[in-house]
C-alpha cells in the first residue's frame, strides 16, 4: 500500500497542519510505503520572494523530521527536485476539461482572497494530480478542503487509462472525519492564509502572546459553557491528559472555568507536548547540511519510481519514438 502527501512551504507549520496531516503520515511510517514532500512549485503559486520560498522550504523539512518523520522508513523529497513531475503535468493538462478545473472551489476561493489569479494557479490540481499519479500512490491523507483536488486526479486518471490503456492506479483521499478542523485564534479555520494559527516551533514567549490571545466569549466564570462550542477548549484538547481533560471538561460543564487559567495551563502543555521535537530541531538547525543529504537521497528514490512511470506514459502516449 503506497501512501502519499505533501505540505506547501509557504508558512510556518502549525498545529493544524500538525494534527491535520503530518500526525497520520508519521503514524503510518511502519506500516505502509511512505512517500512525503515539500511541495515548493504548488507554493510558488502564492509566493514570489526567493528567500522566502527557500527558507520555508527548508524549514517545512526539517520540521517534518524534527516531528519524528524518519527517512530511513520512507521517501521524503522537495518536489521540484524531481523534474519529471512537471513533464507528465503537460501530459495530464492535455487530458483536462477545463471545466473540471473551473469547478474548483480552491482556485475560486484563493482568487476571492486576491490571490493573484495565474494559469498556474488555475492549473495547480493538474500538477497535484502528476505529484499522486508518478508514484502510482493508493490512498492520500489530506484536509477536507483537498478531497476536491483527489477526485479530480482520479478523474485525469481514469481519462487517461481510458484513452491510452490502464497506466496509472486510481488513488482515494483519506479524510479523517473524526478530527475536526483545528480552529485558529479567531475561531476560523487554522490557516497560514488566515494569520491566525499557533506554529509549532517558536518561543516561548510568542506562544504566550498567541494563546492568550485565542478569542472566547464574555460568559461569566461561575456560569456553565458549553466545552464543545468554545475553540479554546477544542485546542486544549488536542494537548490535555485525560485526567486534566476530565477536570477542566467538568468545570465548563458546572461553572467554574477561568478562561485565562485554561489558556495558561495550554501554553504549557504545547511547550512540554514539542519539547522533545523541538530539541530535535534545534539540533538539525545546526547540522543543515544534513538535512540536505536527507533530502537529496529522498529526490534520487522518488525520481527513480517517477522515472518508471514517465516512460511509461512515454509509450503509451507515442511521446517515444
Ligand atoms: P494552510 O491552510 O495553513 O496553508 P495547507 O493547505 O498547507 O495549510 O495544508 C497542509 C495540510 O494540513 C493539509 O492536508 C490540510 O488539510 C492540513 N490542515 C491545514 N490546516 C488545518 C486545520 N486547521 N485543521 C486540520 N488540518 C489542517
Ligand atoms: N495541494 C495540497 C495542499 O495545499 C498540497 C499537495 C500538493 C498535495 N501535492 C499533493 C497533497 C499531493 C497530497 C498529495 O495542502
Amino acid at each position: 500500500m503506497k501512501i502519499l502527501s505533501g505540505i506547501q512551504p509557504s508558512g510556518q507549520l502549525h498545529i493544524g497542519n500538525y494534527f491535520g496531516m503530518m500526525r497520520s503520515m508519521i503514524a503510518n511510517m511502519d506500516s505502509s510505503e511512505l512517500y512525503a514532500f515539500i511541495v515548493n512549485l504548488h507554493a510558488l503559486t502564492s509566493v514570489h520572494d526567493r528567500e522566502r520560498l527557500a527558507r520555508d522550504t527548508f524549514n517545512a523539512a526539517a520540521d517534518f523530521l524534527a516531528l519524528g518523520l524518519d527517512p530511513e522508513k520512507c521517501i521524503f523529497w522537495v518536489q521540484s527536485d524531481v523534474p519529471e513531475v512537471t513533464e507528465l503535468t503537460w501530459v495530464l493538462s492535455t487530458l483536462t476539461p477545463m471545466g473540471l478545473l473551473e469547478r474548483c472551489h480552491s482556485y475560486k476561493d484563493k482568487v476571492a482572497k486576491n490571490l493573484f489569479a495565474s494559469h498556474g494557479l488555475f492549473s495547480y490540481p493538474v500538477l497535484m494530480a502528476a505529484d499522486i499519479l508518478i508514484y502510482q500512490a493508493d490512498k492520500v491523507p489530506v484536509g477536507k478542503d483537498q478531497k476536491q483536488h483527489v477526485e479530480v486526479t482520479r478523474d485525469i486518471a481514469i481519462k487517461f487509462n481510458n484513452t491510452f490503456g490502464e497506466t496509472f492506479v486510481i488513488p482515494e483521499p483519506v479524510i479523517d472525519d473524526n478530527l475536526a478542523v483545528v480552529p485558529g485564534l479567531d475561531g476560523q479555520k487554522m490557516s497560514k492564509s488566515y494569520g491566525n494559527t499557533i506554529p509549532i516551533f517558536q518561543d516561548q514567549k510568542a506562544l504566550k502572546k498567541q494563546v492568550m490571545a485565542i478569542t472566547t466569549d464574555a460568559t461569566p466564570v461561575e456560569a456553565p459553557k458549553d466545552p464543545e462550542k468554545c475553540n479554546l477548549f477544542a485546542i486544549y484538547k488536542l494537548f490535555a491528559p485525560a485526567d486534566r481533560l476530565a477536570e477542566t471538561h467538568a468545570l465548563y460543564v458546572n461553572g467554574g472555568a477561568m478562561y485565562g487559567k485554561v489558556k495558561l495551563e495550554l501554553v504549557d502543555l504545547i511547550w512540554e507536548y514539542f519539547r522533545a521535537a523541538r530539541e530535535k530541531r534545534e539540533k538539525l538547525e545546526n547540522d543543515r547540511a544534513y538535512v540536505h543529504a536527507v533530502l537529496g537521497r529522498g529526490a534520487e528514490k522518488a525520481r527513480e519510481k517517477a522515472v518508471v512511470t514517465l516512460n511509461l506514459v512515454k509509450e503509451r502516449t507515442g511521446l517515444k519514438y
